[in-house]
């Protein structure tokens, strides 16, 4: 064997590594860029709307001898036909998916009566609701698979679109992606007086909106490649209704929506950029209503829009792609390049004429930042809210209750988050060093950020006190949640600390 051939051989291994490198290199690369490619996916502008907008029935109610509203909540297993001939296993309250309204007055005592029928042990929280603690349906008031559970408050604020979904810790996700998810309508004086379309299901309807994805007959939850944020679904439904469609008889329709979705962010706009009035927020009403073409909404958050529609047309709520900055890769894989037709309004040829808008809303009902003896930061990453995931033995502060504190929010994480504080409505003072864009300009629960993004939020907690039972801050991304970005605060009287949550289940 000489010894000219072995350098030569070398250098043709060396050839090879390098050409195989390179042919792995390429392969990789044409993956990520097909992923890339296959990320996106769009409905706006091919939906053909074939199906009747469902409503959900408002809940019946009965008014017990002492004035207390009681309501009946089953939750259940189900299936639904979503698909002609493809029957869907899910999850609803009183039925198959989603669950009726609830709706009740400003001053009520109400009452609900949640039975569990599922196969394990879930909660409901009342999203947006201002109640006590251990009323609050968060992950410590567990009920288990045949239990039931009897939470009681006074409604004690504006009139506002609320929601309710199950919240037991680290199953969230899950439980509401099956179905169970429903609005609770809150009516005060004002709202029952004012100009605004305000007859239910006629030209004041409920828009829940959730994103799906059918394999065959089943919903599937899966997460998708780079997807940080969570679940994202290929096509959009309203009311548990796909290629939604509605007939509308006013001259002005109220559209109260909501982003059930579980990660989604939806842009809400309209196929012809017609303009519409913001007219109310997560919690009630603004002071007068703004003119938009564009809305985001994040999960959990709410808006109530009022659009004008003429005779005989027709117009597509739409959601159009995110602006907020994203970099290319987290636009893209955190569903910002996605676009949807949502929901179709038809307008019959004759149309009721509707009163015209009223400029003035409702006085403000959040505080004004004024006062405030607190300031607390928040730094929110997907590995936990300031460096620490959640723990339900662990109460993360106590607030006195009564006080006006600063929450300062940010986004220090390299993908979108949002924010949301139980028992409360608060007032976004700033985003960055600006005053808040009109549809964070209402009473709000929960908030968007995208990464580095700064919110300053003025909160009170009216109390009652409750050193041992706690409330939640959370990312609303229902994955992010379940892996821990939230934590437990409890409100106590002044002078006062926090005591221990109760030893109860929950993981
Ligand atoms: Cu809508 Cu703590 O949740
Ligand atoms: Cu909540
Ligand atoms: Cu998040």
């Amino acid at each position: 064997m000489s010894s000219a051939s072995r350098p030569r051989r070398l250098r043709r291994f060396l050839l090879f590594l390098v050409s195989l490198i390179a042919v792995l290199l390429a392969a990789v690369s044409g993956c990520v860029g097909w992923v890339y490619v296959d990320a996106a996916v769009s409905t706006a502008g091919r939906t053909e709307f074939r199906n009747e907008l469902a409503v959900p029935p408002l809940a019946e109610s009965r008014v017990e001898p002492d004035g207390t509203r009681l309501f009946e909540l089953d939750m259940r297993t189900g299936s639904k036909e979503f698909r002609p001939g493809k029957v869907t296993p899910t999850w609803g309250f009183n039925g198959d998916y989603l669950g009726p309204t609830l709706r009740a007055r400003r001053g009520e005592q109400v009452e609900v009566r949640v039975r569990n029928g599922l196969p394990e042990a879930s909660t409901v929280h009342w999203h947006g609701m201002h109640l006590p603690a251990a009323m609050d349906g968060g992950p410590h008031q567990m009920v288990e698979a045949g239990a039931t559970w009897t939470p009681e408050w006074t409604v004690d604020q504006p009139a506002a679109t609320l929601w309710y979904h199950p919240h037991p810790h680290g199953e969230t996700e899950d439980h509401v992606r099956r179905g169970l998810a429903g609005m609770f309508l809150l009516d005060d004086e004002l709202s029952e007086t004012i100009a605004l379309p305000r007859n239910y299901g006629v030209d004041d309807l409920p828009v829940i909106v959730q994103d799906v994805t059918f394999r065959g007959a089943a919903m599937d939850g899966a997460h998708s490649m780079f997807r940080d944020v969570g679940f994202l679904g290929e096509q959009t439904m309203v009311n548990g209704t796909l290629t939604p469609y509605r007939e509308v008889g006013d001259e002005l329709i109220r559209l109260r929506l909501l982003n059930a979705s579980t990660a989604r962010v939806y842009t809400f706009g309209f196929d012809d950029a017609r303009d519409f009035a913001l007219v109310g927020t997560d919690g009630g009403l603004l002071d007068r209503p703004a003119t938009l073409r564009q809305l985001p909404l994040s999960p959990g958050e709410r808006a109530e829009i009022v659009v004008r529609m003429r005779p005989g047309e027709r117009t597509v709520l739409r959601s159009n792609k995110l602006a907020a900055g994203l970099d290319f890769w987290t636009q893209r894989f955190s569903g910002g390049d996605d676009t949807f037709d949502i929901l179709q309004l038809r307008a019959a040829t004759t149309l009721r004429p509707s009163p015209g808008l009223p400029t003035a809303l409702a006085p403000a009902s959040t505080p004004d930042g004024a006062g405030s003896v607190t300031e607390r930061r928040f730094e929110l990453d997907l590995s936990g809210i300031n460096g620490t995931p959640m723990a339900m033995d662990r109460i993360d502060f106590a607030v006195t209750r009564g006080a006006t504190e600063t929450w300062i929010v940010h986004n220090r994480d390299g993908m979108p988050h949002n924010f949301h504080i139980h028992d409360v409505q608060f007032r976004v003072l700033a985003v960055g060093e600006s005053a808040p864009p009109p549809h964070l300009s209402g009473p709000k629960d929960t908030v968007f950020l995208a990464p580095d993004d700064t919110v300053r939020l003025a909160v009170r907690f009216d109390g009652p006190a409750d050193p041992d039972t706690p409330y939640m801050y959370h990312c609303h991304l229902l994955w992010h949640e379940d892996l821990g970005m939230m934590g437990q605060f409890v409100v106590v009287e002044p002078g006062g600390a926090a005591g221990r949550p109760a030893h109860g289940h929950g993981h």
